[in-house]
């Protein structure tokens, strides 16, 4: 079961000039209007404009791609060696539905050694839904032996298409890992991000 796949989008003038993305996720100002999570040594949540990040040349080149702008950035940050203890699905609320959103297109800021695992859990396992804000839920799964690995990715710097309504995690390594996660409101099952990127995948 393949619940990645690489893409030749081109990120190499995509960003803002001078950006630092520790610097800026770390700063007040990002922290106040855009954070969701923190703990400092572990992890934290945010959800960028597109605007904050990206120059114009890539945002309308993104808009050429996906036919639709960019909704938003999730990006995630994780300290060296935090395991989270467990893996979830991302699910939102679109116009008082609740959906499971199929995928993201992801990359890191640096280098990074981590996998994005995905798992299945078993069938009697204990599957815990939690409604966090108005827009958004939380199911997850604790990340025991029990799971079946379904599959695993180091997404490195190659944008990366993944799915994100199958259970997943990280497993993180010895380095800091910031992902920044481009999320298409309007593109919502994992085979609509498939057929949207259908001419930039390329593996
Ligand atoms: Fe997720």
């Amino acid at each position: 079961m393949k619940l990645w796949h690489r893409t030749n989008i081109d990120i190499s003038d995509c960003y803002l000039p001078g950006l630092d993305m520790k610097e800026y996720l770390l700063s007040e100002n990002t922290m106040q209007k855009h954070n969701t999570m923190f703990m400092e040594g572990s992890g934290g949540i945010w959800n960028i404009p597109a605007v904050e990040i990206f120059n114009d040349k890539f945002l309308g080149y993104m808009h050429d791609i996906a036919k639709t702008p960019i909704s938003i950035v999730n990006c995630f940050m994780r300290w060296p060696h935090y395991q989270h203890p467990s893996a979830h699905y991302d699910c939102y609320e679109y116009e008082g539905e609740v959906i499971q959103h199929g995928g993201g297109l992801n990359w890191c800021w640096e280098p990074d050694n981590a996998d994005m695992v995905w798992y299945k859990p078993s069938a009697d396992a204990d599957i815990t839904t939690e409604k966090r804000r108005n827009i958004e839920m939380n199911v997850s799964v604790d990340i025991d032996d029990t799971l079946i690995e379904l599959d695993r990715c180091n997404v490195g710097q190659t944008p990366t298409l993944v799915n994100t309504s199958e259970f997943h995690s990280v497993e993180m390594n010895d380095r800091m890992r910031i992902v920044l996660s481009l999320r298409f409101e309007w593109v919502v099952p994992w085979d609509q991000h498939l057929e949207v990127f259908k001419d930039y995948i390329v593996d």
